[in-house]
């Protein structure tokens, strides 16, 4: 009996492995040059976390969660994202207590059950920033600025940063209640999602997919004629500090996030190569999200990204993913007197260092020779009767085709061969 996978997920095999390996570190590699230091939650928590702070009205909460009941009945669910459980990490450990900055970045799975497409599944990898302790704009730009240099430093051409401001508490309320008011007269023509959206979030109705609430949305109220005097101003400032770091950006007051608890500087990274799911990476600030989550009163910004979403964009741009890894040294083992001190080399070099491999199952010299041109190792190890009797290993190098005999004893000199490649 075969078992089918789980609709919407995937597994990653070791030959395209090395591609999530290069991304992975360039994104650890980048945040920790920033500053930023990993955190790591679980994969699961309470089902209220994200009903509290992902928030009711979200499609996430809604309908995309993946729920479960533990033994003793407690409601739990599958991280949707990664936010959730770094603020009530941070509030659980007091991490941005005494006026200092909370730097954290993270990757891992994320499961949201929605209609698999591309560039959309059930169980998605996200890399992520947090930044929680300030309001400084500058910071907003920083976060941005991770994004952009790891887009940029992937080798990504193709794609646009968009800005938003959604202001604070005040503002969206004045704002909802414009949208309220704009959208109301087109009740008869919008679907049914808006029509919900309507009454429980309006501006997630700027949001929509469906053509002709599109239509209509296109000329409904901006945002950024809604904010306060304070909050435009931190809007310029973010802008300012992009420019000197010379992010291009474009201003695009639709972008609304699906998740609810945002305010302020909103952003997204899209391309154009990726069909509807176009957004690369987003975030945005979260300025009441700490306080909600029972922490004391602290703003915060960070962003998420979507591992497969990078990989599409990487191979369809032609993108480096840096070298496939493959064994430095092959080893060819001819007869049963040579396996003891073959096998004692092989211990000795990989403890210095080297990448090495033995099929112990093939056994003519001819088939091992063979399997050591398909490994694609630079250099082969050849131990037979005639090395044992000499005490040595003929070191072959594949590229140029010449050959030496060593002392097997040198392990020194062998290991110097291989990591000079001389
Ligand atoms: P999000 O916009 O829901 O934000 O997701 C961020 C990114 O995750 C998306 O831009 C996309 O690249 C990827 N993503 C989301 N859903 C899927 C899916 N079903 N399949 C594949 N990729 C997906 C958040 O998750 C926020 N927590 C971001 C954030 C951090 N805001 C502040 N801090």
């Amino acid at each position: 009996m075969k078992y089918p996978i789980p609709r919407g997920t995937f597994d990653i095999l070791p030959e395209s492995s090395y591609k999530w390996n290069y991304i992975e570190s360039l994104f650890k590699d980048i945040a920790e040059r920033y500053n930023y230091r990993r955190i790591t939650t679980p994969i699961f928590e309470r089902t209220e976390l994200f009903e509290r702070s992902v928030g009711n009205t979200s499609d996430i909460v809604e309908k995309e969660m993946y729920k479960f009941q533990d033994k003793k009945g407690r409601n739990f669910a599958l991280r949707p994202e990664g936010t959730a459980g770094v603020v009530r990490s941070l509030v659980d450990n007091a991490l941005a207590s005494q006026g200092s900055l909370a730097m954290l970045w993270y990757m891992g799975p994320m499961f949201r059950y929605d209609r698999p497409q591309k560039g959309r599944y059930r169980q998605f990898y996200q890399y992520g920033i947090e930044n929680i302790g300030s309001h400084h704009p500058f910071i907003d730009a920083e976060v941005i600025s991770i994004g952009w240099v790891l887009l940029k430093t992937l080798g990504l051409k193709g794609f646009e940063l968009q800005i938003n401001s959604l202001g604070d508490d005040t503002d969206s309320a004045v704002y909802d209640a414009a949208l309220i008011s704009y959208f109301t007269p087109y009740k008869k023509s919008l679907c049914q999602d808006c029509l919900n959206r309507l009454e429980r979030n309006p501006k997630r109705l700027l949001d929509c997919k469906v053509s002709t609430c599109k239509e209509i949305a296109a000329q409904a109220p901006n945002i950024l004629e809604f904010l306060s005097d304070d909050n435009q101003q931190h809007f310029h400032l973010v802008q300012r500090y992009l420019k000197l770091m010379n992010i291009p950006f474009i201003i695009n007051p639709r972008i609304v996030r699906g998740l609810d608890y945002y305010t302020h500087t909103a952003f997204e990274f899209v391309t154009d190569s990726l069909g509807t799911q176009n957004t690369l990476l987003g975030g945005g600030r979260y300025n009441k999200l700490v306080e909600q989550m029972g922490g004391k009163p602290m703003p915060g910004i960070g962003f998420a990204g979507g591992f497969e979403r990078l990989m599409m964009v990487m191979e369809q741009e032609g993108c480096s993913f840096g070298k496939k890894p493959l064994p430095q040294a092959y080893f060819i083992v001819a007869g049963d007197v040579a396996q003891e001190p073959a096998i004692k080399l092989m211990q000795s070099l990989r403890e210095q260092g080297i990448a090495l491999t033995w099929n112990p199952d093939k056994i003519s010299f001819k088939a091992q020779m063979k399997s050591a041109d398909k490994s694609g190792a630079t250099w082969t190890l050849i131990i037979g009767e005639d090395e044992v009797a000499a005490s040595t290993v003929t070191i072959r190098n594949m590229e140029t085709g010449k050959q030496q005999a060593v002392s097997i004893s040198d392990t020194d000199i062998i290991a110097e061969y291989i990591l000079n490649n001389k």
